[in-house]
């Protein structure tokens, strides 16, 4: 049974409503790339949402304000029901994005998703050439599928906005990435570089750059956007660092449980896509309102404010800037998610970060060492918790 209940806003006063919709449709994927930031069990959560139940979602969640809706998974194209759900997307008045790897589309589910009412694709990449690319990707055909993709959706007259996932093995070629954006006539480039969640936490000893790996890259980014500038062309390069080479951390989320409401696969509601790796207990759409899961749930009411914080976090000047930073990467370096971010430099934590660095400074593991994203390898961690 799926919870109904379009219900009348009942909101607490000081917590606002959802902004963000991020509708995760599927685990499943034809890839498996080692930074994928999906559960490291996933493959033991397969009881995805029906058609019926995601209309519910969004219709529950735009009553409540949201705005931007994005579809991601695992790959999302695996679900038949897409066109359909992108079609309701459009006639509740969403803004909708949909986050893909390009593998499953065709010209004609570009034509199709356009006339349904998508507003933006996002195609993701894994290199600047086939076999690192294909390698990284753990597919042989991956790269020329999402070149004729990209291009695809370009003719279709979408922005064509391209991702790269960026670390150790690919960050060398960042003047040959950008050289590939400018060939397919790219609007937008992200170079995100890899967070640290899912199976990139499980690699990140073989993912992570060292920071002169970062600094080169960064200059190459830079040199690349002056001579756009000089040539007139309007490519647009977002490069976003890592925060583990920062000193201060991340307003994850924009604080927990404050504008982003993910929905997982099998209908669990998350304040970011992470969050069900900690020991906290997240409500479902199935037995739930979406409403009453906002504004009620202990799940999304535990870390809002700043009641949760400890020192040095509660006294800090900047916790109105950082929230406090991320409560998963808090978790995965601690084993204690109230405890401060890791990143910040005034957290009794930060050792561990500056360790991660250290050790990015001497990494060796090659592509063929690192845990690729599988379902084989899921049920490892099924198993073994
Ligand atoms: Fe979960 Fe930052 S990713 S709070």
């Amino acid at each position: 049974m799926m919870a109904a209940g379009v219900d009348a806003p009942d909101q607490a006063a000081d917590i606002g409503p959802p902004l963000w919709l991020l509708a995760e449709l599927t685990y499943r994927c034809p890839l498996q790339c080692p930074y994928c930031s999906n559960p490291l069990d996933y493959a033991s959560q397969d009881q995805e949402l029906t058609t019926e139940q995601w209309v519910s979602v969004l219709r529950q969640g735009r009553a409540m304000g949201a705005a931007q809706l994005g579809f991601s998974g695992g790959e999302p194209l695996v679900r038949q029901d897409l066109a359909q759900l992108i079609a309701e997307a459009r006639q509740l008045g969403y803004y909708s994005n949909l986050i893909t790897s390009g593998l499953g589309l065709t010209e004609a589910k570009v034509n199709a998703f356009r006339d349904a009412g998508l507003d933006h694709i996002q195609v993701s990449f894994q290199a600047s050439d086939p076999e690192l690319n294909n390698a990284v990707a753990g597919s042989r055909k991956a790269f020329e599928q999402k070149l004729a993709m990209a291009r695809a959706v370009k003719a279709a007259g979408y922005p064509m906005v391209l991702n790269f996932v960026i670390h150790r093995h690919n960050i060398h070629q960042m003047t040959d990435i950008l050289d590939l954006c400018r060939r397919l006539e790219a609007d937008y480039v992200e170079l995100a570089t890899c967070q640290y969640y899912g199976w990139a936490f499980q690699n990140r000893e073989g993912l992570m750059p060292s920071r002169a790996q970062l600094e080169t890259a960064e200059a190459a980014v830079n040199r690349y956007r002056d001579q756009l500038a000089d040539a007139g062309e309007a490519m647009k390069l977002i490069f976003v660092t890592p925060d583990y080479y920062e000193e201060r951390p991340k307003a994850c989320m924009n604080g927990w449980g404050s504008m982003f409401l993910t929905v997982a696969p099998d209908g669990t509601a998350l304040p970011c896509h992470s969050a069900r790796l900690l020991p906290i207990e997240f409500a479902n759409v199935r037995e739930q309102s979406l409403q009453s899961i906002w504004y009620h749930s202990p799940g999304f009411n535990h870390y809002r404010g700043d009641g949760w914080m400890p020192e040095p976090c509660r006294s800090c000047d900047e916790k109105g800037k950082d929230f406090g930073g991320c409560r998963c990467q808090a978790y995965l370096l601690t084993g204690n998610a109230d405890n401060p971010d890791p990143v910040c430099s005034k957290s009794p934590s930060h050792d561990r970060i500056l360790a991660a660095r250290r050790a990015a400074d001497h990494a060796t593991a090659g592509l063929e060492e690192l845990t690729y994203r599988n379902r084989h390898n899921s049920r490892l961690f099924y198993r073994t918790g």
